[in-house]
């Protein structure tokens, strides 16, 4: 799957569209049937420079009728209700102004699960699913351990969480996160995908919240890396709608990432895993803070993109 540009969070955003009000116009004779909503949205959406206008006005009009997106097409000549349409014409509305589908319908999919979102936690993204792959494969290597456990510093919606812990029946989470709302929506995914009693949610700054001999055999991160000189001039429907505590990693994006580079030498177990996220052009930059012998030469993976994505290291055992 190839990642459309302005899903990744650390390049410079194109300027916005203009953010020209919603006005559907009021069918004159013609019903305004599934067939035409969509197609009066599409082209409504399209002229506005999104990058998947079908797409967006299905999962909206999806939303509103409460359908999966392929029974629009069971029910492709019917015509939407009075109430439905104007429901959906706000929705339209709101995202011709910038705010995300996933924060309007409440839902984003993520490693084939559905997850709950709201504007307290960030949407997830594809190329996180990627530290998914790292996480399972890390456990995968692990002999010797019944019940390995597992890191998940700043889990936010509790996607690489909840993920991780489908996958792997014998893990156990810690998933720390500086903000209760975002662990509130977290604690609701792992409830509904039936793992709640394998993750520890925990408030707080990165480790600060766990006793101080608490270790791990795996943590995991997607810090806030985004340089706060481009998260100024990340698009709108970012920069205005996503919480800048999850993106904004300070001057040059690293400021969590150092602190938790730190923390995880302390935490994990000799021979640990970390395997954290990254901005495309922070590579070389965060392979500098594993310097020295305290850690693995770290491998980078890409993502859809092609790009830099996800850092993984081992923590060495003391010599
Ligand atoms: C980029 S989001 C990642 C969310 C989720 N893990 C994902 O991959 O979609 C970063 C998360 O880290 C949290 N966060 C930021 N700084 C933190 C800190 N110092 N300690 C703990 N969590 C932090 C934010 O609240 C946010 O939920």
């Amino acid at each position: 799957m190839v990642l459309a540009a302005s899903q990744r969070l650390d390049l410079p955003r194109p300027p916005s569209f203009d953010l020209t009000r919603a006005v559907m116009p009021d069918p004159a004779a013609e019903a305004w049937t599934i067939r035409r909503l969509l197609s009066w949205t599409t082209d409504f959406f399209a002229k506005r420079g999104f990058e998947s206008p079908r797409l967006e006005a299905e999962v909206l009009l999806a939303h509103v009728l409460d359908h999966a997106r392929y029974q629009l097409y069971m029910h492709i000549d019917d015509v939407v209700s009075d109430a439905a349409r104007s429901a959906f014409r706000d929705l339209v509305k709101r995202r011709s102004e910038g705010e995300p589908s996933a924060y309007l319908v409440g839902r984003k999919e993520f490693y084939a699960l559905s997850f709950k979102v709201t504007p307290a936690v960030l949407i997830p993204r594809p190329d996180s699913e990627f530290l998914v792959i790292e996480a399972l494969e890390a456990l995968g290597k692990m002999v010797g351990r019944e019940t390995p456990r597992l890191a998940d510093v700043g889990t936010g919606s509790g996607c690489l969480a909840v993920a991780v812990a489908r996958r792997s029946p014998q893990v156990r989470i810690v998933a720390i996160d500086r903000s209760a709302e975002a662990l509130a929506v977290a604690r609701e995914n792992a409830q509904a995908h039936g793992v709640a009693d394998r993750i520890d949610f925990c408030e707080g700054d990165l480790f600060e919240p766990l006793d101080p001999e608490d270790r791990f055999d795996l943590i995991v991160s997607n810090p806030p890396y985004v340089a706060t000189p481009v998260w100024e001039t990340l698009e709108p429907t970012i920069k205005n709608f996503e919480p800048r505590l999850a993106l904004d990693g300070g001057i040059d994006g690293l400021d969590v990432i150092r602190r938790l580079v730190d923390q995880a030498a302390v935490r994990l177990h000799p021979g640990g895993t970390l395997a954290m996220e990254i901005g495309s052009d922070q590579g070389e930059a965060v392979t500098r803070l594993f310097a020295g012998d305290l850690w693995s030469p770290p491998t980078i993976r890409r993502d859809h993109a092609g790009l830099d994505r996800v850092v993984t290291t081992r923590r060495l055992p003391i010599a």
